[in-house]
Parts: structure tokens; sequence; C-alpha cells
């Protein structure tokens, strides 16, 4: 049976069991990262804890974990699991208290909990491309923070799947900010354009990896915000993941990118990406 980390302490799932009184499931009042496992290693997970670290940091949760510690917990887990291929769920609570808005005592300690998923590459869609819809971006104003609060996201991910699509590229206005669970990066006359790190979007680490890539081979990767006119005209659309990797659009709001064929600019970038995971898992 699964087992499911929670404080430290691996737990068979069916006994995995939260508190009501869990500010995580009362007021979303946590953090969470998501960290990919291929072939039994942990892909990027340094950046990913980092994340964590400070996302928690800017909610004013103390962790009073390193890196290296969550590392350590997380690899036991996958372990333990015996996931080779799939992810790893981990969140951070600021704990158990009596329903109040404002932060419980000190003496109430955050509640960390793990889980583990087991599945393959989403091989068909990176060849052959997914459709997306545009949504306006209703979210809140500190994007940058993985936080539980997902509300925003959960809607426009709705939308999308009403539309027969697998991501919503949300919108504040004309300006394109990032995908319902990605970063989202255009492509127009071989350069690469994505939103500039900020309190709009999540900081993604795949997106940071494509950066990498376009470094490597030379590909400019221009960080500026895109209009929405600029999505509908552009030669190439990717959105990015740990769960999606270097995942083509081929149609947004029913409009063909690239004839609906994945284009170049995006094949290299999945190549530069696979080299990543060969370099980047431990
Ligand atoms: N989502 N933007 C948003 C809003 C996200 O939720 C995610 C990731 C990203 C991409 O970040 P990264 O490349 O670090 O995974 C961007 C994860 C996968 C999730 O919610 O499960």
């Amino acid at each position: 049976m699964a087992k499911v980390l929670i404080n430290e302490q691996l737990i068979d799932e069916q006994d995995a069991k939260v508190s009501y009184e869990d500010r995580g499931y009362v007021f979303g009042d946590g953090v969470y990262e998501y960290i990919r496992v291929y072939d039994n290693k942990l892909f990027t997970v340094k950046e990913h804890f980092e994340r964590f670290l400070r996302s928690a940091t800017e909610i004013g949760l103390d962790l009073e974990y390193s890196v290296d510690a969550l590392i350590e917990l997380c690899r036991e887990l996958v372990a333990c699991n015996d996931i080779k291929n799939g992810g790893v769920y981990i969140q951070a609570t600021r704990g158990v208290a009596p329903r109040d808005h404002a932060f419980p005592n000190s003496d109430v300690k955050p509640v960390i909990m793990a889980f583990t998923k087991s599945y393959d590459r989403p091989y068909q869609d990176l060849e052959n491309g997914i459709n997306a819809i545009t949504t306006e971006d209703i979210r809140w104003l500190r994007c940058d923070i993985k936080s539980l609060n997902l509300l925003g996201n959960v809607l426009a991910k709705e939308a999308a799947v009403k539309y027969n699509a697998k991501e919503a590229i949300q919108h504040r206005g004309d300006t394109v900010t990032e995908g319902a669970s990605t970063n989202v990066l255009v492509v127009k006359d071989g350069k690469i354009y994505t939103h500039p790190v900020n309190n709009y979007i999540l900081n993604g680490i795949t997106r940071r990896v494509i950066k990498w890539v376009a470094e490597d081979e030379g590909i400019p990767f221009v960080e500026e915000a895109i209009t929405t006119d600029f999505l509908k005209e552009a030669d190439e659309v990717i959105v990015s993941s740990t769960s999606v990797e270097v995942m083509p659009v081929i149609k947004v709001d029913g409009e063909s990118v690239n004839d609906g064929k994945v284009g170049p600019i995006t094949k290299q970038l999945q190549e530069g990406f696979d080299r990543y995971i060969r370099s980047h898992s431990i």
C-alpha cells in the first residue's frame, strides 16, 4: 500500500487523515510544490524546494527545514512507494488551530503532507500538441507564491475543459500572464517571448529550464509581457510545467497555430529539455 508523508512520518494512505481545523483545509492557508520523478530520480528538486521555502517565507510561515532535509524526506517517500516515473506533491499548511483569520500562536506547528503519483510522460500530447482557450485572469496579485488557494486556476482550467481544451491561457486585460497550471511562451520570428518573473506569474521551474536551453542553443529569450493579439499571431505557442513539460499548443480559441503543427523551435526546446532531465535529476 502507498505511503503518505505527514510530518516526517510515513503513513499508510488509508490512515492518512487531516484535522477539520487544519488551516489548509479551512483557509487554503499554505503552500505547495509539485516535483517530477524520472527514472526514480527527482528532477530539479533543489529549485523546487528553494521556491517552496520562498513561498512559505512570503506568507510568514516558518518551516524550519533546509532544502536538503526536504529533499531527503521526498527521496524517502519516492523510494518507499517505488516511484519510477511520476511525481511528488508536497504541501505545508499553517497547522491546526481553532478557526480565526489571524495567525495562530507560535506553538501551533505547520503540517507537512506529501504523496506520490506514478505515471508516464505525456508523449502523445508532446508530439501532437494540445488545444487551449484564453480567459480573463481573475486571481489575486501574488501569483508568484505557490499558494494552496487555487480557485482562480481551478475555474480557468474548468473553462478550458468545457471547450474541449487542455489549458486556459489567462490574461489581465490585454496582457497574457500564464496558464491555469502552466507558464506561457510564444515564438515569433525566431524569438521566444514570455511574461517577466514578477507577482503576476509563478516563476516556473520548467520555464527556467526552457530559458537554459534557449541560452544553450542561442535562441533569444525575451522576458516581456505579450498581448493577446500577439499571442493570436504567434508562430508557435508553448505551455510549460512540471507535469506537461514543454507542451506545444496547436489551437488557441479554436484558431490553429502554425497550421496545427508543432513548430521547429518547440521541438528544439523539447530535445533540449530531455537533455536537462538527464543532467538535473538526482
Ligand atoms: N503547476 N504557473 C502555474 C499557475 C502553475 O500552477 C504551474 C505549475 C506553473 C509551472 O511551474 P513549474 O514549471 O515549476 O511546474 C506555472 C503545477 C505543476 C501544479 O499545480 O501541479
